[in-house]
């Protein structure tokens, strides 16, 4: 296969100046993209901190290895923030096919524990902040036709993760809003796809680091678990969601440790009672729950369609 190359594509990054965002944006501008690296330098735990030294060491990086790209340190977390890392990409670059929304934080604490001030934080960063940043990109890229949109999203929302509740919330709204963006998009050429990821960064050194299981199953420790699981293992993913010959729209890509596997959501067959009680529930809730012949449906008809195909044989 000839390689997958993104010269004259210009890419904006959130979260960029370190972790996975970092191995994004270094894997475009290697393949030719124009990159705006944005990062607000924030602790992993959010907050008023602001640095604009990760999100430019990572434009001296790409450059040093003969790459173009630029740097923005606004907040995603703003509108004003959000527009204005999107308006200087365009104006730097001339334009913008790719948005990867990156950033985020986390704060681990059981339901209980978890107060509004700390829930509210997580979603702004996330939810607000994928909204704040693809609404403008959108808008840029309805115009000429032509972009490609990957948001981040992670297991924890999509299956669950002890003690995250807020993020929790936060990742499997991203991945409903790249559902329907998906089905929006595709009229003007917009596909929008979405990424669980599992690497080893600040964000995860606590689990997946060389105190985790699976440093401890492995018996890898510092460099070579960051080569098993560093962001770098990742990228390769979510860069190809970028390109212009992936077709998918709507997909969400779990990417871990060199593996990579689609995450999807899916319905029972279930049962059908013309006149439902509650004991014939529980009288058949294994049938209910049995996953055999499950089915993906494309968008909400489709699951609706799945009760008036069952009307139509019953006429
Ligand atoms: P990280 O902490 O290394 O990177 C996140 C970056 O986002 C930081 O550089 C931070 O400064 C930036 N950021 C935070 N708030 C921001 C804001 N308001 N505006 C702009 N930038 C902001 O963490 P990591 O692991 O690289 O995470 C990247 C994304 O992947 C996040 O969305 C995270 O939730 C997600 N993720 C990561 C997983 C992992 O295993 N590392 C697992 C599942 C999801």
């Amino acid at each position: 296969m000839s390689e997958l190359r993104f010269d004259e594509r210009v890419a904006l990054v959130t979260g960029a100046g370190g972790g996975l965002g970092r191995e994004h944006a270094l894997l475009l501008a290697s393949r030719g993209a124009a990159v705006m690296v944005n990062d607000l330098g924030s602790p992993t735990m959010g907050g008023q901190d602001h640095d604009a030294t990760p999100a430019e060491n990572v434009v001296a990086e790409i450059r040093a290895l003969g790459g173009i790209a630029s740097s923005n340190s606004d907040s995603v977390a703003t509108r004003d923030g959000a527009e204005s890392m999107v308006s200087a990409t365009i104006e730097e670059f001339g334009g913008l096919d790719i948005v990867i929304n990156n950033a985020g934080i986390i704060r681990n604490r059981t339901f209980l524990n978890i107060g509004e001030y700390e829930f509210e934080p997580v979603l702004d960063v996330h939810v607000k902040g994928c909204f704040y940043v693809t609404r403008p990109a959108y808008e840029h890229m309805k115009s000429v036709g032509y972009g490609r949109i990957i948001n981040t999203s992670s297991g924890s929302g999509l299956f669950g993760s002890f003690g995250q509740s807020a993020y929790s919330a936060a990742k499997a709204a991203i991945y409903g809003f790249t559902r329907t963006l998906a089905i929006e998009g595709a009229r003007y050429g917009i596909h929008v796809n979405a990424i669980a990821p599992g690497a080893l960064t600040r964000m995860t050194g606590d689990v997946l680091g060389d105190d985790g299981e699976i440093a401890d199953m492995t018996g890898l420790t510092g460099e070579d678990l960051l080569m098993q699981l560093g962001p770098q293992q990742v990228a390769p993913a979510v860069v190809y969601l970028a390109h212009e010959t992936c077709a998918l729209n709507g997909e969400t890509l779990s990417a871990s440790g060199g593996r990579v596997a689609r995450a999807f959501m899916g319905v029972t067959k279930g049962i059908y009672e013309e006149d439902l009680t509650l004991e014939s529930v529980a009288e058949r809730i294994e049938a209910i729950c049995d996953e055999t012949n499950y089915v993906v449906p494309d968008n909400v008809d489709k699951e609706m369609q799945l009760l008036l195909e069952h009307f139509e044989t019953e006429k």
